[in-house]
C-alpha cells in the first residue's frame, strides 16, 4: 500500500514536470492510450481492469473491439453513451434527429451551452473529451424516413473498424427512442441484419421503465408482442401528441440506462446473467424479469425467416449445450460451504443452477425474509427464465406483471 502511494506520487510529479511540454490533446491521448492494468491514479482503466483480476470478467480488454450503436440520444441514450465511453468501448455510433433544448436540462448529460446543437454532435463533443480512445460516429438523421433508414442500415453494415467480425459491423444496437414507430424501424433493421439488440423505455409518467434483449429468431421481436414492452401500458403513439407533455426524471432514466449498460457489458464481455426482460417500478422498487419466445405468427417477414434459421440450427446448439453442461458438472464438484456466521442463511445462487430450476433471484428469497409487497400474490412465480412453456403463456404472464406494476 505504502509502495503504491509513493508510486502514485512519483507519477504525479513526473506528469507535473512533463505537462508544460504536452499540448492538451496530447496529454489526454498520452494518458488514455494504453488499457493497462497498472494501479495508479492516472490510469483511467485501472478500476475496470480490476474486474479481470477479481475474476468477474475473463478478458476486460476485449471491450476495445466492440462497436455499439445507440439509437436515440435522449435521457437514456446519452447516459448509456457516457457509461460505455467511460468503460472504454471501442466504437459508438450515435443516431438522433433532434437538437438539445433547455427543456432537456432536467436530465443528465447535456449542458445549457449545448442548446441548439444537434444531440449527436453535442454528444460527440462531450464524449471525445471524456475518453479520446473511443471511435465516435455521429448520424444526425431520422431513421423512420426512407433515406434515414438506408443510411442507418449501411452504417450498421460498415465493417471497417473490425473487418474480421462475423455478421454486421456492430456487436449490439441499443434502442433508446421514445416512440413506437422508431422502435419498429430498429426492429425491422435488426431482423433483416440478424442483429442482436436491446430495447429500453421509460413510461410517460416517469416512474417505471424496462429493458429487453432481442435476438432475432431466438426471442420475441418487437412486432411479435408490440404493446407489452411498454411498462406504462399507455399506447406510445399518443406520447408525442401536440400539447401532451410527458414527464421525465433523471433518476428513472439513469436507472434504466444503468440497467441497459450493465446488461450490455454482461452480454459483450460474457459474464453473469444477461436478462431477456427486466422491468423497473420505482414506486414499488419491483424488478420483474421474463423471457419471451418469438411468435410463429409474427407479422414481420424477416422475423419469421430468423425463426426458421434458429430452429434449423437446433442440433448444433444442443450439442454445444451438452458439452458445456458436462464441463460445468465436473467443475461443480468443488463446492464451497456457507460461512458459519451466516445468521440469515443467505446463499449465492449460481447462474447455471438458476436456469435449471427456473427460479429467479426474487423467487429464491433466503429463509427468514418475506415479501412485503402488497400485490406480491398477483405475480406468478413460475413465469421466469428457463420455464417458458409457450409464447402465449409468457405474454400473459408479462401482461399480468405489467398490470400489477400499473396498479394503484
Ligand atoms: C421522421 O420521419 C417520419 C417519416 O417521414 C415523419 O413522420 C416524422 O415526423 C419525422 N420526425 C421528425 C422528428 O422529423
Ligand atoms: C466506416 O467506419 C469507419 C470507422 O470504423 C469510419 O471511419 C468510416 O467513415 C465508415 N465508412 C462509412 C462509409 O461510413
Ligand atoms: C444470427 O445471429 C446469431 C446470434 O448472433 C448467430 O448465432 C446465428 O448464426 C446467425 N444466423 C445466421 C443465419 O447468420
Ligand atoms: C439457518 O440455518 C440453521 C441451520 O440449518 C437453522 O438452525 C437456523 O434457524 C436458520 N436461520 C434462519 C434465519 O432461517
Ligand atoms: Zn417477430
Amino acid at each position: 500500500m505504502l509502495q503504491l502511494t509513493s508510486c502514485n506520487r512519483m507519477l504525479t510529479i513526473l506528469l507535473i514536470l512533463l505537462s508544460p511540454y504536452l499540448l492538451d490533446d496530447q496529454k489526454s491521448r498520452f494518458l488514455f492510450h494504453d488499457m493497462s492494468a497498472e494501479v495508479v491514479d492516472s490510469n483511467p482503466y485501472s478500476r475496470l481492469m480490476a474486474l479481470q483480476r477479481m475474476g468477474i470478467v475473463e478478458n476486460y480488454e476485449r471491450i476495445r473491439e466492440f462497436s455499439v450503436a445507440i439509437v436515440g440520444i435522449g435521457g437514456v441514450g446519452s447516459v448509456a453513451a457516457e457509461m460505455l465511453t467511460r468503460c472504454g468501448i471501442g466504437r459508438l455510433l450515435l443516431y438522433d434527429y433532434d437538437k438539445v433544448e433547455l427543456a432537456n436540462m432536467n436530465r443528465l448529460f447535456f449542458r445549457p451551452e449545448q442548446v441548439g446543437m444537434t444531440k449527436t454532435d453535442a454528444a460527440v463533443q462531450t464524449l471525445s473529451d471524456i475518453n479520446p480512445d473511443v471511435v465516435l460516429e455521429s448520424y444526425t438523421l431520422n431513421i423512420t424516413t426512407v433515406q434515414g433508414f438506408e443510411t442507418f442500415m449501411s452504417s450498421l453494415k460498415n465493417k471497417t473498424f473490425r473487418p474480421s467480425k462475423e455478421g454486421s459491423g456492430v456487436d449490439l444496437v441499443l434502442s433508446c427512442v421514445d416512440n413506437y414507430e422508431a422502435r419498429m424501424v430498429v426492429n425491422q433493421a435488426c431482423n433483416e441484419l440478424n442483429q442482436t439488440w436491446m430495447e429500453s423505455g421509460v413510461s410517460e409518467d416517469a416512474v417505471s421503465g424496462h429493458i429487453q434483449l432481442l435476438i432475432p429468431g431466438e426471442t420475441a421481436c418487437f412486432a411479435c408482442a408490440p404493446p407489452l414492452v411498454v411498462a406504462s401500458g399507455v399506447d406510445e403513439r399518443t406520447l408525442k401528441r401536440e400539447g401532451v407533455c410527458a414527464a421525465s426524471l433523471p433518476t428513472t432514466m439513469g436507472v434504466v440506462a444503468g440497467l441497459l449498460v450493465q446488461n450490455t457489458l454482461k452480454f459483450l464481455l460474457k459474464f453473469g446473467y444477461v436478462s431477456p426482460y427486466l422491468g423497473y417500478s420505482s414506486l414499488k422498487d419491483y424488478f420483474p424479469t421474463m423471457a419471451m419466445k418469438p411468435n410463429p405468427q409474427c407479422s414481420n417477414a424477416a422475423c419469421l425467416q430468423r425463426q426458421k434459421e434458429y430452429i434449423l440450427a437446433k442440433p448444433a446448439r444442443d450439442a454445444a449445450a451438452n458439452a458445456k453442461m458436462e464441463a460445468e458438472a465436473s467443475a461443480a464438484a468443488a463446492d464451497v460451504p456457507l460461512h458459519v456466521d451466516n445468521e440469515w442463511n443467505i446463499s449465492v445462487v449460481d447462474d447455471s443452477e438458476q436456469e435449471n430450476t427456473g427460479g429467479t433471484s426474487s423467487d429464491a428469497l433466503p429463509e427468514g425474509l418475506t415479501r412485503e409487497l402488497p400485490s406480491a400474490d398477483e405475480f406468478p412465480k413460475h413465469s421466469t427464465y428457463g420455464a417458458t412453456d409457450t409464447a402465449v403463456d409468457d405474454l400473459e404472464d408479462l401482461r399480468r406483471q405489467l398490470d400489477a406494476l400499473n396498479a394503484d
